[in-house]
């Protein structure tokens, strides 16, 4: 049986990122939108109005929290209190997976803010398994890590950052954020084939999947969540599908975030993607089935 059989992850169609300019909105109109990720770090307060707006939006649509911080291939100590802030957020919310990214995020209580690449060999595997182990006991629902974007390689990895996330998800048991987008990016940035590593993703690990716009900034390609999502990322996006069945799709627009019609419209783009690709009746009811 697959990952996502094993778990019953539900397939919860094309959501968003629920971002500042738009919670108004979503939490007055309720506008249709078949469900919306979270920054978990952003609602981990006790209280205050980011916990208000958060019932709410627990209320009416599916919300799956998605972390920035965790630092899974870091090397300080995981935090407790992050997990179990983590952990209540997942609870509250009834958030049926939780994901973070692939990465590091800094050193000696430093944090740089941003998603650093790691060396792909052996020694890191086993950190990065031994630490994923340790937050899905934690947490006790699955974890998915996604695939960053990179801009630098290290001359310590002896294996490509596929194979590296397959054998991470097949012995420590989790599953995968698959964000085409990224490896669009990273593709063209380090020069590997991008439907090759789509290809070489364990298919029923995969338990998201991301599309975003990126810049193209002459010599290398920049994840940038600020714009459409190209068509090159489109078709990459049919690929992974034709692969991976029925998976729920976020788009991410976090720069120059553009008006709800546009947005929404953007999620409608790849919902006509996914209904050629898998049919029209593949999503599940999003929240009455599984809820
Ligand atoms: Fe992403």
């Amino acid at each position: 049986m697959g990952y996502r059989q094993r778990h019953a992850i539900p397939d919860l169609g094309v959501g968003v990122g629920l971002r500042t300019p738009h919670v108004a909105h979503v939490l007055r109109d309720g506008p249709p939108m078949d469900w919306f990720e979270i920054i978990s770090e952003n609602y981990f307060a006790d209280g205050g109005i980011q916990r208000a707006n958060l019932e709410r939006a627990a209320a009416a649509y599916r919300l799956i929290p998605h972390g920035v911080s965790l630092s899974i291939g870091g090397t300080d100590p995981i935090d407790p209190g992050y997990l179990a802030r983590l952990r209540a957020l997942v609870s509250r919310v009834r958030a049926p997976w939780c994901s973070d990214h692939l990465c590091w995020t800094g050193s000696g209580k430093v944090d740089v803010h941003d998603l650093l690449p790691l060396p792909y060999n052996p020694e890191t595997l086993s950190h990065v398994i031994d630490r994923v182990r340790r937050v899905q006991d934690e947490l006790q629902v699955p974890f998915a890590l996604e695939n960053a974007s990179s801009y630098m390689e290290f001359e310590a990895s002896t294996m490509p950052e596929h194979e590296f996330l397959a054998e991470l998800s097949e012995r420590a048991d989790c599953g995968i954020l698959l964000d085409v987008n990224n490896v669009f990016v990273s593709a063209y940035n380090h020069g590997f084939d991008a439907e090759a590593y789509v290809d070489a993703i364990p298919a029923d690990r995969v338990l998201q999947i991301h599309l975003a716009g990126h810049t193209h900034k002459g010599l290398y390609l920049l994840d940038t969540h600020s714009d459409h999502v190209r068509p090159e990322v489109l078709d990459l996006y049919r690929r992974a599908l034709r692969r991976c069945g029925s998976v729920s799709t976020l788009v991410e627009w976090d720069e120059s975030i553009p008006s709800w019609d546009v947005l929404s419209g953007e999620a409608a783009v790849a919902r006509s993607v996914r209904d050629e690709v898998l049919g029209a009746t593949s999503k599940e009811a999003a929240w009455g089935a599984s809820a």
